[in-house]
């Protein structure tokens, strides 16, 4: 990262188009001082978040999740494992064996909006009724496995199997489940089905879930994260610093729910207009101001916001407008890693926006493509100023010169995106120095993990 935006692709547009295009897109560019800044910044937050006093005002809420340990690789057995939380809600059979996890069997549904939007019974029935599909399918009606629970949203966890949802992010806005608690929920709609049982039950986020599976393949993995259709991370704190959970001694996860950073307005000052207008149209308007910077959900609209935008100020298709562009959501967040592949980017751009009804030139589809650099480059930047907060947090408690250690990550923006891991590394190396991370790809993650947590819970219970 030589330059501020010597990573942009800013070739085969005209320098006095590519200036007026610049004044746009200026408010996006993060120097590394403004990096800088927002990682004390959100360190300070962190801090907040774990207070006994503080922690209800906080904004970034960072939660206990009663994980304490991770896995040593002596777990074993079957498990079941639903993940809910994304654009998709998957049931598992997953097996642990040793130094695996195998899925012997996953079923994937997409939730309908409807009931995104519904009652909580409706939403809980619904799972239940697919869970109940998938155990008969299985044939595990008779047994009572142990069930991890992924529930990606940030939630109080009172115990491993007792979580209070605080909020709804991302899509959902289901009534009567803040406030409750959701495990009990799972289980009541299970009951009334008065067609199958579960065991025990371990309630994770997808963070956790994440970096869980990763565990087992790599014990030095302590921070999971998500950059998906929200974004998140999670990592291993010293249990003397939680201070809402009694002890002192051994590690804790903590949830950050970092997509609520800014949400007190600190970030006020890095937000463009265009920021403020995607929070405005959200269904849940000044919540997770961070994760509307960075997550799949958001980036789509930000572009397309940019796009029209430049549409009427004449610097893009020759001033005209298609409803499509005019429509909230039409441009997608996939479109933007396709307009940023290395070989194809441009001819895939040229077919999105045919598809966009939009009359293009060659320089448009040039311009759009340095709109979606803009806006995945600040969104990795951002992420990666973050990680590497958590990194330096993590170096400091352990009194560490030098700290090394893995992250698990999943997540489409991360997996699909061409060059976002990379950009995100290369700003953690600059704001962490003396950490040396190792990244993870986990596949599968946050629904293994879930299991993986139900294994350990298993394992502990055991008493080993
Ligand atoms: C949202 C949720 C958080 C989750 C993240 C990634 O930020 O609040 O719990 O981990 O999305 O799915």
């Amino acid at each position: 990262m030589s330059g501020e935006t010597s990573h942009l692709h800013l070739d085969g547009i005209p320098s006095d188009r590519l200036r007026q295009v610049q004044k746009y897109l200026k408010p996006f560019h993060l120097s590394r001082k403004k990096l800088r800044e927002i990682s004390t910044r959100l360190w300070t937050d962190m801090i907040r978040g774990l207070g006994k006093r503080t922690h209800n005002k906080a904004a970034v809420k960072m939660l206990p999740t009663f994980v304490r340990a991770t896995p040593d690789g002596t777990e074993k057995g079957d498990f079941l494992a639903l993940d809910l939380g994304g654009t998709n809600f998957r049931v598992l059979h997953v097996r642990v064996v040793e130094e695996e996890q195998r899925v012997l069997k996953v079923s994937q549904h997409a939730i309908p909006k409807k009931i995104m939007l519904g009652t909580g019974e409706q939403l809980f029935n619904h799972i239940a009724t697919r869970l109940g599909d998938f155990v008969d399918s299985q044939n595990l009606k008779g047994q009572t496995l142990p069930l991890g629970f992924t529930f990606s949203f940030p939630c109080e966890q009172k115990e491993i199997d007792k979580s209070i949802l605080i909020r709804w992010t991302k899509g959902f806005n289901c009534s009567g489940v803040e406030g409750k608690d959701v495990v009990k929920l799972l289980k009541e709609a299970i009951q009334r089905k008065e067609d199958y049982d579960i065991g025990s039950v371990a309630m994770v986020n997808d963070t956790v879930g994440t970096m869980m599976s990763c565990g087992y393949r790599d014990q030095s993995c302590e921070i999971g994260m998500i950059i998906g259709t929200g974004t998140n991370a999670c990592y291993m704190e010293e249990m003397k610093n939680v201070k809402r959970v009694e002890g002192e001694d051994g590690r804790m996860c903590i949830n950050t729910e970092w997509g609520g950073f800014g949400d007190d307005g600190s970030l006020r000052n890095i937000l463009t207009k265009f920021d403020v207008q995607v929070d405005k149209m959200s269904i849940n308007p000044g919540v997770h101001t961070f994760e509307k910077m960075i997550s799949g959900m958001y980036l789509g609209e930000i572009v397309r916001l940019l796009l029209v935008k430049l549409t009427e100020d004449k610097l893009l298709f020759n001033g005209q407008m298609s409803e499509a562009l005019r429509t909230k959501d039409k441009f997608q967040t996939k479109f933007i890693s396709e307009i940023e592949e290395e070989d194809n980017g441009l001819e895939n751009g040229e077919k999105i926006l045919t598809e966009l009804g939009l009359k293009w030139d060659p320089v448009d589809v040039r311009v759009v493509r340095l709109v979606c650099d803009t806006i995945s480059s600040r969104s990795a930047r951002l992420c990666g100023a973050a990680l590497a907060t958590i990194a330096n947090r993590i170096r400091t408690y352990r009194r560490l010169d030098h700290l090394k250690t893995t992250v698990g990550v999943d997540g489409t923006v991360y997996r699909k995106h061409p060059n976002f891991s990379e950009e995100l590394q290369v700003t953690v190396r600059l704001l962490a120095p003396e950490c040396s991370i190792t990244f993870l790809v986990s596949e599968d993650g946050s629904g293994k993990g879930a299991a993986m947590v139900a294994a350990v819970a298993e394992r502990l219970s055991r008493g080993q």
